[in-house]
């Protein structure tokens, strides 16, 4: 029976080739998916640099790196990450950055028009769920193709804390951050298991300040910000599973910004990812007190991306 030739590597570009984008192009070549990294940046010299440094990594896998001959190649890609955008300073709140990123949104969309229909489009840049909701408004593509990394790198940050208290290993914590990602986001903490069982069962939880365990997770980013003036490492490995997730299929649940229907805006919450973007969400049973941050935390985005409609 005659084999069916291989399909030709998935093309993922990235643009925003700095830390951030480089070590995303770097997780996917770690994570060895079989794919055309293709990188771009307003500083081209910068993102010939990364994609030399880069492809002296791809021997360990299927992956090639290269820059982008012009911003339409990026628009034809089967994702498109966008990291571009002015980053947290020292203190800085990432709703501080809208402005900024707003305007270099815009110009990244329409740089690349016309996008590839079937393309989807992860947005990293913060606030990433209000950015989310203009790239989807300025591309046009349907909102399940239109995503981003959300509160994904929270909860990894939660279940690395949980983990640490439990003794276990972080991916049998499952316990999530939602709402956003930033000053507003909440740990769904009643709908926490471990090993099937509920989180606030355990002997360590039920009298632990459940406050100070969030809030640490909440401020780990402005602590690392503080200490080495950004983050990347966590949300290089965060977009490499989402990329990873859309190419194969996987339908692996993650809390990602995607657009809730029942919100009426993006928010993050846990969504299963395939190869068609954001399948659907998972309705989390949230307790009224939970139920009641989370509104918040939608009220705050409504109240921001009104601005941009
Ligand atoms: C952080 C950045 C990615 O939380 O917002 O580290």
């Amino acid at each position: 029976m005659s084999t069916m030739p291989a399909p030709p590597p998935a093309k993922i570009a990235i643009i925003g080739s700095g830390a951030v984008g480089s070590t995303i192009a770097f997780s996917l070549i770690m994570n060895r998916l079989p794919a055309e990294i293709i990188l771009s940046d307003i500083d081209t010299r910068r993102a010939g640099g990364e994609a030399l440094d880069l492809s002296d990594a791809t021997f360990v896998s299927s992956s090639s790196v290269r820059v982008a001959k012009n911003q339409q190649e990026v628009g034809q890609c089967d994702i498109i990450v966008i990291t571009a955008g002015a980053k947290q300073k020292p203190g800085e709140s990432r709703a501080n950055l809208i402005d900024r990123n707003y305007h270099i949104m815009q110009s990244v969309i329409k740089g690349m028009q016309p996008i590839n229909p079937n393309a989807k489009i992860i947005i990293v840049a913060n606030p990433v769920e209000i950015l989310c909701h203009i790239a989807q408004k300025l591309s046009g593509l349907p909102r399940n193709q239109v995503f981003g990394s959300g509160t994904f790198l929270d909860s990894a940050r939660l279940r690395l804390s949980v983990a640490e208290m439990l003794n276990v290993h972080e991916s049998s914590v499952h316990c999530y951050v939602v709402g956003e990602h930033g000053d507003n986001q909440l740990v769904a903490w009643s709908a926490g298991r471990v090993g099937g069982a509920p989180l606030l069962n355990f002997d360590q939880f039920k009298n632990a300040d459940l406050a100070h365990i969030a809030h640490e997770v909440a401020r780990k980013a402005y602590e690392i910000i503080d200490r080495k003036g950004a983050t990347y490492y966590g949300i290089g490995a965060c977009v490499a599973s989402l990329a990873e997730s859309v190419l194969y299929h996987s339908r692996r649940v993650f809390p990602i910004s995607c657009y809730n229907p029942e919100s009426e805006c993006y928010v993050s919450v846990p969504a299963v990812l395939g190869n068609d973007g954001v399948q659907h969400a998972v309705q989390l049973p949230l307790d009224d007190k939970e139920k009641a941050a989370f509104d918040e935390a939608v009220k705050s985005i409504k109240s921001i991306t009104e601005k941009y409609n």
